[in-house]
């Protein structure tokens, strides 16, 4: 990575500009298309072409390299199926655009967390060893999630939400100008992984009707040209996901990704994700389909949605390594005192250390002035599960079998 400070008759004062405006380094510079560049207020035209040329003849790039010199260090990053992973050409893929589109429900977002931890995974378990920097349009990114995949892939949920840089994204402008502040977590974060969710909501929803078309392409067109150049510049896998439209055709319809050919021609994987049927509901099943890529036959899969994120299966045996044995949902309650159960008496236990307890559930329990994990014990499972909405007896049950456990650890 160069230095703006290398381009030749550059100074102090362009130099915060193009920084200000996303710009921070001499690839970054090089590879801006003239226009962004000049329209940057106090540069102007000549100045953006003089400097643009300039970071171009620093950098070799006005010269032709012959094919062999090419370097393509392409790297992968795993989403957790296997299956999904084959048809992706093994993962997705750093230093390009990988664009997934489906309707409501398909699992994008599931993807998008998936990744976001994968990421972080050493090199010899399909990571990058890298952070991530999320951009949230519709407001579904979960930190639960997050945790829930980190423990699956035996992460500290603490450190894996620390490396995930989020923001969360109100209008089509802020958009724009996020994705180029993305590029100052890769440069100083080792960001390997930019994600987009999703990329069309709020731009759909700002600019409507046909006559709002060309200004809502061309700000799109700014957003992908900027997310092509910081995934080249970085090594950085870009993966954006789209809404889908339904296109009638006589007596069938189907489902095109919005934002037109901008996306399509701008993003170099296109993967449709499907839920079968009707069912989404019910099941979890879904089926993603490679719709364009550069060198990969049209292939497609079936992949899961779990609660740990995606998957070949419909259930992921969770590990049991030490130190990561936590229940999530605890995670939660960091902040409250948790009496560890050594050289205390058991009633000291908090009630939420029994799995299956939430901060909910104990609040029910203290309710009925069941406080202590004897007192959980002893309690009658059908006389307390009548008085705890939304607690069976069975549930109960399970409870007292896990606090019982809990005592005996
Ligand atoms: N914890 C979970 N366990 C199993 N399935 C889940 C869980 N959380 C969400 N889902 C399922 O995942 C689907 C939502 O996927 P999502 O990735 O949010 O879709 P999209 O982003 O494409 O709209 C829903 O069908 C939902 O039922
Ligand atoms: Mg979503």
């Amino acid at each position: 990575m160069s230095d703006l400070n290398d381009v030749k008759s550059i100074n102090s004062r362009q130099i915060k500009l193009l920084q200000e405006n996303g710009i921070s380094t001499a690839e970054a510079l090089a590879m801006s298309p003239h226009l962004i560049v000049a329209n940057i207020d106090g540069l102007g035209e000549k100045t953006a072409k003089k400097l643009i040329w300039n970071a171009r003849n620093a950098l070799g790039m006005t010269e032709f390299t012959s094919a062999s010199q090419i370097s393509e260090n392409t790297e992968l990053i795993t989403t957790g199926s296997s299956e999904l992973n084959r048809i992706l050409g093994g993962g997705v893929q750093t230093g390009k655009l990988t664009e997934v589109y489906g309707p409501f429900k398909s699992g994008k977002t599931a993807l998008a967390h998936t990744i976001s931890v994968t990421v972080q995974l050493p090199e010899s378990r399909g990571g990058l060893n890298g952070s991530v920097a999320y951009i949230d349009t519709e407001n579904t990114f979960s930190k639960e999630k997050i945790k829930r995949i980190a423990k699956r892939f035996e992460l500290n949920p603490k450190e894996v939400l620390s490396k995930i840089y989020h923001a969360r994204i109100y209008s089509s402008d802020h958009q724009s100008q996020m994705i180029q502040k993305a590029e100052t977590i890769c440069k100083t974060r080792v960001a390997r992984l930019l994600v987009i969710d999703s990329l069309m909501a709020l731009l759909r929803s700002e600019y409507v009707g046909i006559g709002k078309l060309a200004p809502r392409q061309a700000v799109l067109n700014g957003m992908i040209h900027a997310l092509s150049r910081i995934a080249e510049t970085y090594n950085c896998a870009v993966l954006l996901t789209n809404q889908v439209a339904t296109r009638m055709m006589g007596m069938f319809s189907g489902n095109d990704a919005i934002g037109g050919n901008i996306v399509a021609h701008g993003c170099h994987f296109r993967v449709m994700f499907k839920t079968k049927g009707f069912s989404a509901n019910n099941s979890l099943k879904r089926r993603a389909v490679i719709v364009d890529a550069p060198d990969l036959p049209p292939e497609e899969c079936e992949f899961y949605i779990t609660g740990v994120g995606v998957s070949d299966t419909d259930t992921v045996d969770m590990p049991q390594s030490k130190g990561l044995d936590f229940e999530i949902e605890s995670l939660y309650e960091e902040s409250e005192p948790v009496a560890e159960n050594t050289g205390r008496g058991m009633d000291e236990i908090p009630l939420i250390k029994v799995k299956g307890i939430g901060k909910g559930s104990m609040e029910n329990l203290h309710a009925q002035g069941i406080t202590s994990i004897n007192e959980l014990i002893e309690a009658d499972p059908d006389e307390l599960s009548s008085k705890i909405n939304g607690a069976s007896s069975k549930m109960v049950n399970e409870w007292q079998k896990n606090a019982k456990i809990l005592l005996h650890t």
